[in-house]
């Protein structure tokens, strides 16, 4: 870069009232100059950047305005009491789509987990199973059976191939790869994994004024939201992948949720059944205060859309359905667990990324390690000290009309437990998903007739043994003790 241009970009941010960046800038080396530099030019108009913090933060003070209801019953399936024919058909067509090589999972582990306090990305955690499996493994091999399930439905003569996208973001990329090399892709095929990083952004001071800096000669940065995948999908080549991989059928979910069911033949065959451009999976709601965000219409517009935890008001949280006092009236939580068909990602992700309209910036206080321009060190504040931005995933889900969204509820206790919090914590802990995956398993086994020495015994049963309770006709008769692994 030029002087002249290395000016430029210093100008730009003196101009979006910046200076504070520059503080240490004539003490700097010239390496040190240039890092900044190079770091601040990624960052097109810094004018524009402060102009859409300002609107983030008039946006989340705006954002509970909105007039919304349960969606209408068209909308909605659920597995829980579904009848046989139809669970049936909706396997079919799921392991259909699988077997023709139609569906790709997309993983989402881009977050910094700072809740659950843990520096490694929260797909290398080990909830303290038996077999000590991570989150990825279990995941990675859940995909490996769904794989030879479908080959041995279709008397396949080879096993058909899922590629798995996984989007990481600066903070999680490289240990994520190298976790994976170093657990040899769990068993899957190197090249059937796919990594791809989400963008990041800078971080403010809590009036959303002036950007943090990390060190003197680097700004504080955080990934842009879940609602990222997006332009990732786009910028990185993933969707391009996917059209020439002739994929036809999208299963989004998150990396924390331990229960997760990865390419859930079901979930992709309802989605196909109903002819849905884009789907979720919800669960029951456990009470008012779960910090789970809603799936909703919003009944001025009559489009689906999703109110996030952070954003409901009590009052609306606490409210009771009309038809049964003992529901919340608001009561599908959303797991994150998304169907897309090709077709609306090809169509939509040029459009959802083209203006705020669909994508528009969310802020979180966060305390945010920064220095302290005052007394010239770095600190890590007690306090909320600034604003991260964020997109959100679910943000472009009014874009799509009514009757091409769908919503299926499962049982939390088959399919959500998510890992948020470290122990301690009342739910959601690294604990809490432990037994719930041992309390699914054991369930597995004694519905299969497999007799447990204790009455509180729990068991494991691996990925590879049974992917949703399937196969267990083997234990029938058999005795397992406490921490036995199937
Ligand atoms: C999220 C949902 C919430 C839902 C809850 C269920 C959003 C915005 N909120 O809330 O409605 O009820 O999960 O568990 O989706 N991630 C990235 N990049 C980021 C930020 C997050 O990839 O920049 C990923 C995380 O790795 C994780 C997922 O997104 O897989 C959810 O992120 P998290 O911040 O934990 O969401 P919650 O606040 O729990």
């Amino acid at each position: 870069m030029t002087v002249e241009s290395q000016q430029a970009v210093i100008e730009s941010f003196k101009k979006a009232g910046q200076d504070q960046l520059f503080t240490y800038f004539d003490s700097l080396s010239e390496t040190e100059q240039k890092k900044l530099i190079d770091q601040l030019s990624t960052i097109e108009d810094p004018s524009e950047l402060v102009k859409t913090v300002q609107e983030a933060i008039q946006y989340s003070s705006n954002s509970s305005s909105r007039n919304i209801t349960q969606l209408p019953d068209e909308s909605t399936a659920s597995t829980i009491g579904l009848d046989n024919d139809t669970y049936e058909r909706w396997s079919e067509l799921g392991f259909k789509a699988i077997a023709n090589g139609e569906v790709a999972i997309l993983l989402m582990a881009g977050g910094q987990g700072t809740r659950l306090g843990s520096d490694a990305p929260k797909g290398c955690f080990d909830i303290n199973l038996p077999s000590h499996k991570s989150l990825f493994q279990v995941q990675g091999e859940k995909i490996l059976k769904i794989e030879k399930l479908t080959q041995a439905k279709y008397d396949l003569k080879e096993t058909p191939v899922i590629t798995w996208y996984i989007m990481t973001s600066g903070p999680t990329r490289e240990s994520t790869e190298a976790f994976f090399k170093k657990n040899n892709f769990f068993g899957l095929q190197s090249t059937q994994v796919k990594f791809f990083n989400q963008g990041t952004l800078p971080c403010f001071d809590l009036n959303g004024e002036k950007i943090l800096l990390q060190s003197k000669d680097a700004i504080c940065e955080s990934p842009d939201g879940n609602g990222g995948l997006y332009k990732a999908l786009q910028n990185d080549g993933i969707l391009e992948d996917m059209v020439n991989k002739n994929i036809k059928h999208i299963h989004m979910y998150c990396v924390d949720n331990s229960l997760v069911k990865v390419a859930d033949p079901v979930f992709i065959g309802f989605a196909i059944d109903k002819k849905f451009d884009l789907a979720t999976k919800v669960v029951r709601k456990r009470d008012a205060t779960e910090s789970v965000g809603l799936i909703v219409l919003d009944d001025d517009s009559k489009r689906p859309c999703v109110i996030e935890y952070s954003e409901i008001s009590q009052e609306l949280a606490e409210k009771k359905d009309p038809q049964d006092s003992n529901k919340l009236f608001l009561r599908a939580a959303n797991i994150v667990n998304h169907y897309y068909s090709i077709d609306v990602l090809t169509k939509m992700i040029p459009k959802w990324i083209s203006s705020q309209e669909y994508l528009p910036f969310h802020i979180a206080k966060k305390k945010i390690p920064s220095m302290n321009l005052k007394i010239n060190e770095f600190y890590k504040p007690t306090e909320p000290n600034g604003i991260k931005l964020e997109q959100f995933i679910f943000d472009v889900f009014p874009s799509v009309a009514l009757d091409k969204f769908g919503c299926l509820e499962v049982d939390r206790l088959d399919e959500f437990s998510p890992l948020k919090n470290a122990d301690g914590a009342k739910n959601d802990t690294p604990t809490t998903c432990r037994l719930h995956y041992l309390a699914r398993g054991t369930n597995w086994v004694k519905k299969n007739g497999g007799i447990l020495e204790n009455e509180d015994d729990v068991v494991e049963v691996l990925p590879s043994t049974s992917y949703g309770g399937e196969g267990l006709e083997f234990v029938k008769g058999q005795k397992f003790k406490n921490g036995d692994i199937i």
